[in-house]
């Protein structure tokens, strides 16, 4: 797997994560620019596994410890995860089309990069206060 590079957060319950989805998405991008449709939707399925599990713990992170932004960040990760669907199933019925294609190589990399500094790092600063607060606590482990 490629090295992608993204926002660091310094919380690497987050940055591991999220370097796994930029790499991801980085080889989703390389097998369009290739026309490869199978091996696409492979990493796309892949890709979708790792942000669902991802947003899903983020998700339960915010709630936990009623993080004020936390319905916006929710509806953001929904959007993506439609966003993938979509794409997803154009790609299966369709193949490497120019729509998809531009998608994978500009909206799917920029979208992960701006949600990551825009939603991820408040999100990550919030954590940190909280754990603070909650020393103790059984919390996020930090190494
Ligand atoms: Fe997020």
């Amino acid at each position: 797997m490629t090295h992608v590079h993204g926002p660091v957060l310094g919380m690497p319950e987050l940055d591991a994560p999220h370097a796994d989805m930029l790499s991801r998405a980085d080889d989703l991008a390389a097998a369009m620019r290739s026309r490869q449709a199978r091996k696409a939707i492979l990493i796309l399925d892949g890709l979708v596994e790792a942000t669902a599990l991802h947003f899903a713990y983020e998700e339960e992170w915010m709630d936990k410890t009623a993080y004020p932004d936390r319905v916006v960040h929710r509806t953001a990760h929904d959007l993506f995860l439609q966003d993938l669907h979509t794409s997803g199933l154009e790609l299966r019925a369709s193949g490497v089309t120019p729509r998809v294609l531009d998608w994978a190589c500009g909206r799917l990399q920029t979208w992960l990069r701006f949600h990551m500094e825009k939603n991820d790092r408040p999100l990550a600063r919030h954590l940190e206060r909280t754990e603070q607060k909650r020393r103790g606590a059984p919390t996020l482990h930090r190494s």
